[in-house]
Order: C-alpha cells, then sequence, then structure tokens
C-alpha cells in the first residue's frame, strides 16, 4: 500500500500535499484499504455502538439563499412550516418514549423564533426528558446568543461550513453570507464548550479535489466533535437544479478518511448518503460513520423539509421504524445505542449507557 496511506492510518495526520494525492484518482485498492482501517478505528474507538439521534426539523422558514438548498429564501415552490412550542415537545417525548437520549432541534434561520424563545424550548425539553442531550442545528447567531443556548442547557450544536474554500464558498452562497462568519461561530460554539460539528457536501458545484484538500485540512486544525458529510443531491426549484449529485462512492471514501483523521469524531451516515443509495447507510457503518438520524418530525412536516429531492423520510429514516434500522444496523455487524453517545472527551455523568438495545414494545431494557 502506498506511503501516504500508511502514514494517515499510523499518525492520523496528512499534509495538504499528500491528501491531494489521495484525492486524486484513488485505485479500487486504496479504497479499500482506508474503508477497512476507518471500519477497524471505529471499532476501537467505539466498539460496535451506532448512536441514534433523534431528529426533529422544526421549521423550513429560513433567511438565507445558499444555492443549494431547497429551502432558501427565495424558493416560492417551498410549503414554510413552523412546528408550535407544543409539537417540538411531544415529538421529544415520544422519542423519548421510544428510548432516544439525544434530541437535534434543526431548522432554517428563522427569525420566527427568538433566541430566547428557543432557549425556553431547550429548558422544557431537558426537564420533560431527563438525561437527554440537545443539540441545536438553526444556523448563524452571535456569541451572545449561542451563550445564552449553552446556560439553557444544550450539549452540542450542528454548523456544517459546507466548504472551507473561499472561491468555493462564493460558488454556492450570495454575496451578503460569509465564510469568516461562519468559520467564527464555529470557533465561538468550541470557545463555549459544546461539542462542535461542522460539515460540507461532497459533490457540490464547483467542488474540485482541491477544495476538498482544503476542507480536511481544516477537520484536522479545528478538530471538531462530529462532522456531517453527505452527498449534494440536486433540489429542482434551486438555481443547481440541472447539476449532477455528488456519489457514494466518494462519500464513502471521504468518510473513512474523516475518520482517519480524527478518530474520536462522531460521524453520521447522513439521510442524503442513504437518499442517493439504497445501502448508503449501512456502507457509511462499513466506512467508518457511528451515528444515525431518523426522523422525529410529524410526518406532515417531513414532506415540506425539502433540502433536495427525494429526501428520505421514512422507512428505516423514519423514528417510527426503530425496528427496522436496528436490523440494518446489525446487517453490518454493528448494534442500536440508544445512550446519549457524547464525544469521548466529554465529561458528562451520563456517558455510561442504561441500555443497549431496542425492544418492541417495551421501549428497552436495562
Ligand atoms: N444536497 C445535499 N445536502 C444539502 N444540504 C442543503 N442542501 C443540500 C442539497 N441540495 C445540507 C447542507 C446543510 C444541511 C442542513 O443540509 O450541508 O448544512
Amino acid at each position: 500500500m502506498n506511503g501516504t496511506a500508511k502514514k494517515l492510518v499510523a499518525t492520523h495526520r496528512a499534509t495538504e500535499e499528500e491528501l491531494f494525492s489521495l484525492l486524486t484518482d484513488p485505485s479500487e485498492e486504496l479504497r479499500r484499504y482506508l474503508q477497512e482501517e476507518a471500519l477497524a478505528l471505529k471499532r476501537k474507538v467505539y466498539g460496535d455502538d451506532v448512536y441514534i439521534r433523534g431528529l426533529v426539523e422544526f421549521t423550513n422558514y429560513c433567511k438565507n439563499d445558499c444555492y443549494y438548498c431547497g429551502i432558501r429564501c427565495s424558493n416560492r415552490q417551498a410549503q414554510r412550516y413552523r412546528l408550535t412550542e407544543r409539537e417540538i415537545l411531544d415529538c421529544c417525548r415520544e422519542g423519548y418514549d421510544l428510548g432516544l437520549r439525544t434530541f437535534v432541534l434543526q431548522g432554517g434561520e428563522d427569525p420566527g423564533f427568538s433566541p430566547e424563545g428557543i432557549a425556553c424550548l431547550v429548558s422544557a425539553i431537558k426537564e420533560q426528558c431527563p438525561g437527554c442531550a440537545v443539540t441545536l442545528s438553526v444556523g448563524e447567531y452571535s456569541r451572545e446568543v449561542y451563550a445564552l443556548w449553552r446556560q439553557a442547557g444544550v450539549d452540542r450544536y450542528l454548523l456544517r461550513h459546507e466548504t472551507a474554500a473561499p472561491d468555493h464558498y462564493r460558488i454556492l452562497h450570495p454575496q451578503r453570507q460569509s465564510l469568516d462568519r461562519r468559520l467564527q461561530c464555529l470557533q465561538d460554539l468550541k470557545d463555549l464548550g459544546y461539542q462542535t460539528g461542522c460539515g460540507f457536501m461532497v459533490g457540490s458545484p464547483g467542488q474540485k479535489t482541491e477544495h476538498l484538500v482544503k476542507d480536511l485540512m481544516f477537520l484536522q486544525r479545528f478538530e471538531p466533535h462530529m462532522v456531517g458529510i453527505g452527498p449534494f443531491i440536486p433540489q429542482r426549484d434551486t438555481p443547481f437544479a440541472a447539476y449532477p449529485a455528488g456519489t457514494a462512492e466518494q462519500t464513502l471514501y471521504l468518510l473513512s478518511i474523516v475518520r482517519l483523521l480524527l478518530p474520536q469524531v462522531l460521524l453520521p451516515a447522513t439521510t442524503a448518503l442513504g437518499t442517493l443509495h439504497p445501502r448508503g447507510r449501512e456502507l457509511g457503518m462499513l466506512s467508518g460513520a457511528n451515528v444515525c438520524m431518523p426522523n422525529l418530525s410529524p410526518k406532515s412536516a417531513r414532506k415540506k423539509y425539502n433540502l433536495y429531492d427525494n429526501k428520505l423520510s421514512d422507512g428505516a429514516e423514519a423514528v417510527e421504524s426503530l425496528k427496522a434500522l436496528q436490523q440494518r444496523l446489525e446487517s453490518v455487524g454493528c448494534r442500536m445505542s440508544l445512550c446519549r453517545g457524547d464525544h469521548v472527551h466529554t465529561n458528562t455523568s451520563y456517558n455510561h449507557c442504561i441500555k443497549n438495545s431496542y425492544q418492541k414494545g417495551n421501549g428497552y431494557h436495562v
């Protein structure tokens, strides 16, 4: 096997030049080698456990206008919705009763929710669901707002950087959005003690190998706790409707490289990967992923959270089918874990799991 790949496996580091060579026309043999090493490393750090997060997509209003995204503010075709606090709490209650211990509240950047309103909502979830972790994923806010939410009990924050290359950022976003601001937000979140997640799309319009190299260099520097990567998939009502989707193969290869660069990272097999390939999630797990985020949103909302065409929202993607998800995970040697699944470097009294398997009927057993 080539020396660069071996060095990555042995040291979990790579230079720009090395990443460029790994990403340029990789042989089947190289892909397989890194995939197997990523899988072995994940097992060493996290065992066979795959952590399950209940995803609540609570608003698809968004003030941003990212060219790739189906809920961008200029999309007049999007049917907008906003869940009430009661509805969001009910989603979490349903998930809690199924045994879930992490809730991810995700939405567009919606001025219809005030920072104080979100803080109250989080406090209410924490009270209603003792011992759960709450992840927010609602975009860019000031450090003060992030501090307020942290105080309200938010444990984790997902904010994909989308691309770490300024020239590529400009292709994907209108002038009024800024990469510097986004990176500042990520730094603020980390400084405030959030388990912080960044990430990017694979195969987005204009993406070149050198851009992916920058993304991977950024991950090495920033050392996020979580990384969300999925293929770009066009959405018919966006300016990028006619661009080709990224590939599952390249997404899987990048998942492996991310695992090898950040051995302890919490790495989801994303919905986009599952949408692009019928066994996307399973292949993701075999490539180093260890997190799955089934959908907890009310059925009426799911179809409207239309980031890209044909986005999966039922079957094993839906929280009602945890049993089906469990079977699919077991088919690739994974064990579905319903515990909080904090990053290994996080100090919390909740890190021990109260259970490791889901059983229909009684929710869980201790
Ligand atoms: N294809 C794939 N992923 C997308 N996202 C937004 N639009 C698309 C698309 N067309 C991703 C972005 C965003 C996350 C919520 O969804 O990376 O951060």
